[in-house]
C-alpha cells in the first residue's frame, strides 16, 4: 500500500446542499420494490441461470410479493430472449406483475427487445446509458452533448415502437448509469432531455432510476445527490424516483435507506444482495429493517429459509452465515451471557411481557420469518458457568444448583484453559465426577443406618478415615442432621448444612440419584459436595463426605 494514498486517490466531492432535509425525516412506509435478480444478479454469476432456474426464481419472487421484476436483458442472449418469450407465451406473469426489461440506447437492441415483449400485459422498458466523466471519456470518448444525444436517441427509438405493444400497459424507465459519479447538473440535464421525449405526466409518470452503480462515497453523499435531484428536476410529480445501489463500500443498504429519506419512491435490488463485484443492494435487509420498525414492507419473507434454498439452488451462490436476517448464524447465540439475556427476554414474553418486541440481542422474532432461535454451547476457557451447566444438563440431566455452578465453573475453566481447546459435555462430566463424586479420601462410606422415633432420627455411621475404620452415631430431626451431629461427637470440626438439593439421574446412569450439599464449617468457607447412589439417603451422605473431602 502507498504511504501517501492521496498521490493516487482523491476524496469524493460532496454535493452542495446546505439546507438538506433528509436528516430530519423518518421512514414511515414501504417503497415500491423492483427485483433485478434475474438481470443484474444473473449477469454477475459465474454460470448464469438457465431458463428453468430463471423460471423457478421468478416464481419465488412473485410469491415474495414483487410487483415489478426485471426479467432480463432480452437483446443480450438467446437464453434471455427465450425466457421472456416463455414467461409471456406460457402466461406465467400474474396480472398484477410488471415485467421489466433492460436495454441500451442502440436501435438493433431496442428492436430485439420489442420482439421479446409482444403479447406481454404489463411492461417496463428500462433504457440506460452511462453518464459519469470516466465513462464519457474512457468508454465512449464522447462529450456531454454527445452522451445526451445518445440517451435522447434511445428514448425516441423506444417511443416510436410503443404502438407495437398495443394492448399492453407500458411504463418507461431511464437510468443515467453511474449516476452517483456523475455531476448532478449533468444528471439532471440528461434526465430532463429524456423526459422531453417521453413527456411523462403525474397520471403516467416515468421511472427515473438513479443508480449508485459503483459505490464511491459515503451514503450521506448519495442521499444528498438524491435530494438534490428531487428538488431540482422539473416535473418531479411526473417522476417515480428509483434507487439502485451497489455495495462497493459495504453501505448499499445505508445508501438506499438514506436515499428513501431523501425523497425516492422506489428501490431496485436483489435477494441477499447478489450482483456484480460486492453485489447489489440486499432487498431482504431493507424490507426487514422496515419490518423491525413496525412498518409493513409489502414483501413476504415469512419462509426465508425456503427462499434462501431456491436462491442458492438457482444462482449457485451461498448466503454468508452472518448476512442479516438470511444468514445461517444470525439467530444463533454462542455467548453464555447473550443466551442468558435472550432466554430471560423470551421468558418475559411468555409471561405476557411488554406488547412490543424487546428481547435482548434479537432484533426481530425469528419465527416471523420462519426461522428459529438457536443456542450453541461450546465450552472453552472463555465460556461462562452457564455453558458448563447447560451441557451437563442437556447431555446428562445433571442439574447443578446455581451456587454450585458458580463454584464448579472456574474449576472447569481452569482445566479447559490448561487443555487449550474446547471440551465436550462428556469431558465436563468427567471433570465434575473427579472433583466431587470420586473423592474417597480421607472419608469413605462403609455403612449408614437410621431409625426414627417420635420425630427424632438416630443414625449409625461406619466410615474409613484414611483407610482406618471409624464408627459413631448421632441424632437430629433428619438423617443429615443426625449425621452432622455424629461428626461433631467424633471430634470433626463443626460444620452445618447450608444448601441441599437432589434429583433422579436420567435413565441409563448407573446410579439413580444425585445429591448436592453445601457445607459451612464454623468460621470457614462454604463448599459443595456431591454424591450419587441408588439410594437417595446414601447419595446425600456421600455428598457430605465429598464436601468434607474437598477441604
Ligand atoms: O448498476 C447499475 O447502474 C445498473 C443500471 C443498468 C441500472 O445496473
Ligand atoms: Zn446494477
Amino acid at each position: 500500500m502507498l504511504k501517501d494514498p492521496s498521490q493516487k486517490y482523491r476524496p469524493f466531492p460532496p454535493v452542495v446542499l446546505p439546507d438538506r432535509q433528509w436528516p430530519n425525516r423518518v421512514l414511515t412506509r414501504a417503497p415500491r420494490w423492483c427485483s433485478v435478480d434475474l438481470r443484474d444478479g444473473n449477469q454477475a454469476l459465474a454460470v448464469p441461470m438457465n431458463v428453468s432456474q430463471k423460471l423457478e426464481l421468478f416464481t419465488t419472487l412473485v410469491k415474495c410479493g414483487f410487483k415489478e421484476i426485471e426479467v432480463g436483458f432480452p437483446s443480450a442472449s438467446n437464453t434471455e430472449f427465450t425466457f421472456n418469450r416463455r414467461l409471456i407465451d406460457e402466461q406465467r406473469v400474474p396480472a398484477d406483475v410488471w415485467m421489466q426489461v433492460l436495454v441500451q440506447a442502440r436501435e438493433d437492441l431496442i428492436e430485439r427487445t420489442f420482439e421479446s415483449l409482444v403479447g406481454a400485459k404489463k411492461v417496463i422498458i428500462h433504457l440506460y446509458n452511462s453518464t459519469s466523466p470516466a465513462q464519457r471519456r474512457v468508454v465512449f470518448g464522447k462529450s456531454k452533448d454527445e452522451i445526451k444525444a445518445m440517451a435522447v436517441n434511445g428514448a425516441k427509438l423506444i417511443q416510436a415502437r410503443l404502438p407495437r405493444l398495443r394492448g399492453a400497459e407500458v411504463r418507461l424507465q431511464y437510468s443515467p448509469e453511474s449516476f452517483s459519479m456523475t455531476e448532478v447538473e449533468f444528471a439532471k440535464e440528461i434526465s430532463e432531455a429524456v423526459m422531453d421525449v417521453w413527456q411523462p405526466t403525474p397520471e403516467r409518470p416515468m421511472i427515473l432510476n438513479l443508480p449508485d452503480t459503483v459505490e464511491v462515497a459515503m451514503p450521506n453523499v448519495y442521499a444528498d445527490q438524491i435530494e438534490w435531484m428531487c428538488r431540482h428536476l422539473k416535473r418531479r410529480d411526473a417522476l417515480v424516483i428509483s434507487l439502485h445501489t451497489h455495495n462497493d463500500r459495504s453501505t448499499g443498504v445505508a445508501a438506499t435507506e438514506l436515499g428513501l429519506l431523501a425523497g425516492a419512491d422506489r428501490v431496485e435490488g436483489t435477494l441477499f444482495g447478489n450482483g456484480e463485484r460486492t453485489g447489489n443492494l440486499d432487498l431482504v435487509i431493507v424490507a426487514m429493517n422496515l419490518y423491525m420498525h413496525g412498518i409493513d414492507p409489502k414483501l413476504d419473507f415469512g419462509d426465508l429459509n425456503a427462499i434462501r434454498d431456491v436462491y442458492e439452488r438457482c444462482t449457485g451462490m451461498t448466503v454468508p452465515e452472518r448476512q442479516p436476517y438470511g444468514g445461517e448464524l444470525v439467530f444463533t447465540a454462542f455467548s453464555g451471557s447473550h443466551q442468558d439475556a435472550i432466554n430471560k427476554g423470551l421468558a418475559e414474553r411468555e409471561r405476557g411481557g411488554p406488547a412490543h418486541w424487546d428481547v435482548p440481542y434479537l432484533t426481530i422474532d425469528p419465527t416471523d420469518i420462519g426461522r428459529e432461535y438457536r443456542e450453541v454451547i461450546r465450552v472453552n476457557s472463555q465460556s461462562g458457568k452457564g455453558g458448563v451447566a447447560y451441557l451437563l444438563e442437556t447431555e446428562f440431566g445433571i442439574l447443578l444448583p446455581k451456587e454450585l455452578q458458580r463454584e464448579f465453573g472456574p474449576i472447569a475453566n481452569e482445566i479447559v484453559d490448561r487443555l487449550g481447546r474446547e471440551v465436550s459435555g462428556a469431558e465436563l462430566k468427567t471433570m465434575f465426577w473427579r472433583e466431587y463424586i470420586e473423592r474417597p479420601q480421607p472419608w469413605a462410606l462403609q455403612g449408614f443406618e437410621t431409625e426414627s422415633k417420635d420425630g427424632v432420627v438416630k443414625c449409625r455411621v461406619k466410615l474409613l478415615r484414611d483407610g482406618q475404620p471409624v464408627a459413631f452415631s448421632g441424632e437430629g430431626n433428619g438423617p443429615l442432621a443426625a449425621l452432622v451431629h455424629g461428626f461433631s461427637t467424633a471430634g470433626v470440626p463443626r460444620f452445618e448444612i447450608a444448601n441441599y438439593s437432589e434429583h433422579a439421574l436420567s435413565a441409563g446412569e448407573e446410579a439413580s440419584a444425585i445429591a448436592y450439599i453445601q457445607i459451612k464449617p464454623a468460621g470457614g468457607k462454604s463448599r459443595w459436595g456431591a454424591g450419587v447412589d441408588t439410594n437417595i439417603e446414601l447419595a446425600s451422605v456421600r455428598a457430605v463426605l465429598s464436601a468434607l473431602n474437598r477441604s
